[in-house]
């Protein structure tokens, strides 16, 4: 099946079994790796990307689904790496392994883009379904913090 979107702002058409998740898309064929695979299942949020400016898991959306629609990626989250989330996670350290990280940033962009002052509670609410072995979750929520107040949302 070929399947025309845009991911980062730029044309791509693939063609793939239709049922194909958009995670493997991103991977596989368009070589975007900094989106993970954790779980499969919708459970952890690694995979986290935006699709059509919401949070979607990459894991667990048919890439017959994305026809027409709009793909952003930890890789196109800001030109160069130089979000307000992306300067304060490194600011602050966050990652561990950093194997969530993407996924977690992704989450506070979609946060941020709608609550740009979040409050603890509003981050707790929209980061949740982001799981994090290393147990880093003190440090993003600072960072996020740290980023609302650079203007993260803006
Ligand atoms: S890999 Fe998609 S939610 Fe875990
Ligand atoms: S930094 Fe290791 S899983 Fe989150």
């Amino acid at each position: 099946m070929r399947v025309t979107f845009r991911v980062n702002g730029k044309s791509a058409t693939v063609d793939v079994p239709g049922d194909t998740p958009l995670l493997w898309v991103l991977r596989d064929v368009l070589d975007l790796k900094g989106t993970k695979y954790g779980c499969g299942i919708g459970e952890c949020s690694a995979c986290l990307v935006h699709l059509d400016g919401d949070p979607a898991h990459a894991c667990m959306t048919s890439i017959s689904s994305v026809e027409g629609s709009d793909v952003v990626t930890i890789e196109g989250l800001s030109p160069d790496g130089d979000h307000p989330l992306q300067r304060a996670w490194e600011e602050l350290d966050v990652p561990q392994c950093g194997y969530c990280q993407a996924g977690q940033i992704m989450a506070a962009a979609a946060l941020l883009k709608d609550h740009p002052h979040p409050t603890d509670a509003d981050i707790d609410h929209a980061m949740d379904g982001n799981l994090c072995r290393c147990l880093t979750y003190g440090r993003i929520r600072e960072a996020i913090h740290r980023a609302a107040g650079a203007g993260g949302g803006q």
